[in-house]
C-alpha cells in the first residue's frame, strides 16, 4: 500500500475553503474535514452543510472525521452527501457494527477512530467492518498539538493486527504530524497521514505536502512491517 496524504482543513482559512482545498488538490490523496459538536471534543468546527458544498468545489476525496457524540445518528448522512470517507469514533459509538455497515452501505469507505488512551485490542473483531483505523497521536479538538509518543506501542500493536487480518485495512495517524514525527509513525506501521498545521502553517501547503510523502515513504521502505 501506498503512503497516503490527507492535508487537515482545520488549520485552513475557513473562509476561503475552496481554495484552500484547491491548493493541495494536485498532490493530496485525500481532504480531511474535522468536523467537532463541542461535546465530544471541547470545540466546534462545521457539519454537514459545509461538507455539501466543499463537496460542489474540489474533486479530491473527503475524509470525514466524526468527533462527535452522536455518530451513530450523523454518519450515515456524511456517506449519502458523497464523503468518500467518514470515520466515526470508537468512543461515542452505541452501535457500532450499524453504523459502519451503514456508511459502506451508502457507498463510502467506513473509518473508526480511537483515542491515544483508548486500547486497539478490543477491536479486533471489527476489522473486517471497516476500511481504515485512525489513530489519534494528539487528544483529538485542536490542531497544532504536540505529537503523543505514547501511541507509537499501539501503532506497531495495530500493524500487526491489521496484517493478521489481511492488511487491507488502511492505518491513519492524525494530530502533530509533521517533519518531525511523520518518519516515526511511518515506521511503526501508519499509511494513511493526516496533517494540519504542517500543511496549512506552510508558506506552500502543496510543497509540504510533498516533502512530507516523501519523507514518509523513506521511512516506510526501510521499516520492518513494509513488504
Ligand atoms: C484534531 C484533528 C486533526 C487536526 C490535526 O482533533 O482531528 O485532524 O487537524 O492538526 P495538526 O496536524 O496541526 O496536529
Ligand atoms: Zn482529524
Amino acid at each position: 500500500m501506498a503512503v497516503q496524504m490527507a492535508p487537515s482543513i482545520l488549520s485552513a482559512d475557513f473562509a476561503r475553503l475552496a481554495d484552500e482545498a484547491a491548493a493541495v488538490a494536485p498532490v493530496a490523496d485525500w481532504l480531511h474535514v474535522d468536523v467537532m459538536d463541542n461535546h465530544f471534543v471541547p470545540n466546534l468546527t462545521i457539519g454537514l452543510p459545509v461538507v455539501e458544498s466543499l463537496l460542489k468545489h474540489t474533486g479530491l476525496p473527503l475524509d470525514c472525521h466524526l468527533m462527535i457524540t452522536e455518530p451513530d445518528q450523523w454518519a450515515p448522512a456524511y456517506a449519502e452527501a458523497g464523503a468518500r470517507n467518514v470515520t466515526v469514533h470508537a468512543e461515542a459509538l452505541q452501535s457500532p457494527v450499524r453504523t459502519l455497515r451503514l456508511i459502506r452501505a451508502a457507498g463510502a469507505r467506513a473509518g473508526l477512530g480511537i483515542n491515544p488512551a483508548t486500547a486497539v485490542e478490543p477491536y479486533e473483531d471489527l476489522l473486517a467492518e471497516i476500511d481504515m483505523l485512525l489513530l489519534m497521536t494528539v487528544e483529538p479538538g485542536f490542531g497544532g498539538q504536540s505529537f503523543l509518543d505514547l501511541v507509537l506501542p499501539k501503532l506497531r500493536r495495530a500493524r500487526a493486527l491489521v496484517q493478521r487480518h489481511g492488511g487491507s485495512v488502511w492505518l491513519q495517524v492524525d494530530g502533530g504530524v509533521s517533519e518531525d514525527t511523520i518518519e516515526r509513525c511511518a515506521e511503526a506501521g501508519a499509511d494513511v497521514f493526516v496533517a494540519g498545521s504542517a500543511v496549512y502553517g506552510a508558506d506552500d501547503p502543496a510543497a509540504a505536502v510533498q516533502a512530507l510523502r516523501e519523507q514518509a515513504q523513506r521511512a516506510t521502505a526501510r521499516s520492518a512491517w513494509h513488504g
